[in-house]
């Protein structure tokens, strides 16, 4: 199968394109770099994967990109993803995650691609709900401009599939984490505390530390991905995640049981919550499990330990 993806430099769009590569597919990627980077993709050129270095607001880029790769499947993990500077600049944030959207998704249809499969959040787009774990039928109300944005994109992919016959599958993941997350990032809380693990520096917990999410591992996603790719109809919009939330508190607490002797466990500085921050976001993931077949396979302390020793 001809695959391209988007954001495919970044964390998980990285881990996707190897496990494309793995299962025969050709991979195409395109990516600006902004947050991304090359050597997440150096295995994955060494074993044949194409390059492009462009951004997803250009769209003429786009479309030559996408005539020349010919895909068939279209991952699109590309976004502007900084809940903070969601916030300072939502304009910037929605060129990116709306207009690049659309722009990806004209140039699917236009090379004659089948499905696209859409990275989108379930940790920023239900925003305060009472109903715990969240259901997808529990309406988006976002708190951030980043969960507006990615809101606003699912609305075209569904679009796309009414107006062009383009096959679109959503997937609102919750936290990911896992190797290559960048630690001195702006996002990633279990990457940023495990670069403190190893630099023995405080990690700083915005509020009281019992604010809750929903983590999961990187190749759990990927998974998912790849589940959503075979599904015979496309459905969803799916929660993807462990179905398990965890306090940061507890997340500090995994990442101390993964430190090896010698290193100090983790000394938090608490300072206060930060605007557009929730405290608790758990995701129900019962049609992931009945549609895509999807549960993931990591639990929080196998993953925190995998990411630990990725990083040391
Ligand atoms: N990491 C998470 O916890 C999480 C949770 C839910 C959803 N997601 C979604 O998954 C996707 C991938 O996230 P990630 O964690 O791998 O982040 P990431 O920042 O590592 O990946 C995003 C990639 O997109 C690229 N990119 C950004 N703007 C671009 C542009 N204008 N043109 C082309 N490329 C551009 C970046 O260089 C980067 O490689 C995003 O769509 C994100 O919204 C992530």
């Amino acid at each position: 199968m001809r695959a391209l993806v988007t954001g495919g430099a970044g964390f998980i769009g990285s881990h996707l394109v190897d496990a494309l590569l793995a299962r025969g597919d050709e991979v195409a990627v395109v990516d600006d770099l902004s947050t991304g980077r090359i050597e997440n993709l150096e295995a994955a050129l060494e074993a044949g994967a194409t390059f492009d270095r462009l951004d997803i607001r250009d769209g003429d880029a786009v479309g030559a990109a996408f005539a020349a790769a010919g895909p068939e499947l279209v991952f699109h993990l590309a976004a502007q993803m900084d809940v903070r500077r969601s916030l300072v600049d939502s304009a910037f944030d929605a060129s990116v995650n709306v207009v690049g959207t659309i722009n990806v998704l004209e140039a699917a249809h236009s090379s004659g691609a089948r499905r696209l499969i859409n990275a989108s959040t379930g940790g920023a787009i239900y925003g305060e709900t009472e109903v715990m774990p969240t259901p997808e039928s529990v309406v988006p109300a976002p708190v951030s401009a980043y969960g507006q944005s990615k809101q606003c994109a699912e609305l075209y992919c569904a679009w796309a599939a009414r107006a062009r016959g383009l096959e679109t599958v959503t997937l609102r993941c919750g936290n990911v984490y896992g190797p290559r997350q960048d630690p001195g990032g702006e996002a990633g809380v279990i990457a940023i505390f495990a670069g403190r693990l190893l630099s023995g520096e405080q990690p700083t917990v915005f509020g009281d530390g019992s604010a809750r999410r929903d983590y999961s591992f990187v190749s759990d996603i990927v998974a998912a991905n790849l589940l959503a790719a075979g599904q015979p109809s496309p459905g969803g919009p799916y929660n993807i995640g462990t179905g398990i939330d965890s306090s940061v508190l507890e997340l500090i607490e995994a990442i101390d049981a993964a430190a090896a002797p010698g290193e100090a466990p983790l000394d938090p500085l608490f300072a206060a919550s930060r605007e557009g921050e929730l405290q608790r976001s758990s995701l129900d993931v019962t049609l992931a499990r009945e549609e895509l077949g999807f549960s993931a396979a990591t639990d929080l302390q196998t993953g925190v330990a995998a990411t630990v020793a990725a990083l040391r």
